[in-house]
């Protein structure tokens, strides 16, 4: 299979992308690809009927996955724009898109004891209105996250690659499930 990795951020220290680039390996033999999202425009219906090529690029790869895997810090108690554009771009035409019965399993992360849990609700209420299969489990939201990584950003925290490695395994499982 092939799952695509959606982070919220991009700035050159991402906890979000480290955390995604860790996991990859966890997926063992199937595939996956992080898309950056941050050089795409604003969503604008204007653009939607003539679509620029990086907006072509990634309506390709998400409808080609088998499941999404998405990554993410809190944003004032929200969802990082970043990410809430590429989703709103994937969701076009409302109810039919790519996005509709796409399953797709969150991780939300924070320095905070609440470990982005708001952030992580309104990615549920968002792949809710767009039909997509939301990955039922014991939720994953990473506290403390600066205290999990080596120098490398490689996750050095045992406890968190467990529990990383149990929501990997179960988001397979959901996604081969969800097959059609
Ligand atoms: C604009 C902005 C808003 C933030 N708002 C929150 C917040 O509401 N709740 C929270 O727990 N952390 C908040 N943070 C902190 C980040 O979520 C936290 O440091 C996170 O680990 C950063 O992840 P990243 O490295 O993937 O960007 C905010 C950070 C920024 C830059």
């Amino acid at each position: 299979m092939k799952f695509i990795f959606l982070s919220g951020s991009f700035h050159s220290n991402s906890r979000s992308l480290a955390i995604l680039k860790n996991v990859e390996k966890l997926f063992g033999e199937h595939e996956t690809e992080i898309l950056m999202l941050d050089n795409l425009p604003f969503y604008s219906g204007d653009l939607n009927s003539d679509k620029p090529e990086v907006i072509k690029a990634l309506l390709m790869k998400i409808s080609a996955a088998d499941g999404l895997l998405v990554c993410s810090p809190e944003y004032n108690h929200s969802v990082p724009a970043v990410l809430k554009n590429a989703i709103d771009w994937a969701s076009r035409p409302a109810f039919a898109s790519i996005l509709k019965d796409m399953p797709v399993s969150i991780i939300t992360q924070a320095v905070s004891p609440v470990g982005g849990a708001r952030a992580q609700a309104h990615l549920k209420l968002i792949f809710d209105s767009t039909l997509s299969k939301i990955h039922v489990c014991h939720e994953m939201m990473i506290t403390q996250v600066n205290e999990i990584f080596d120098d490398e950003m490689n996750i050095s925290s045992t406890k968190i690659l467990e529990r990383l490695d149990r929501h990997v395994t179960d988001f397979i499982g959901f996604a081969e499930r969800a097959q059609p």
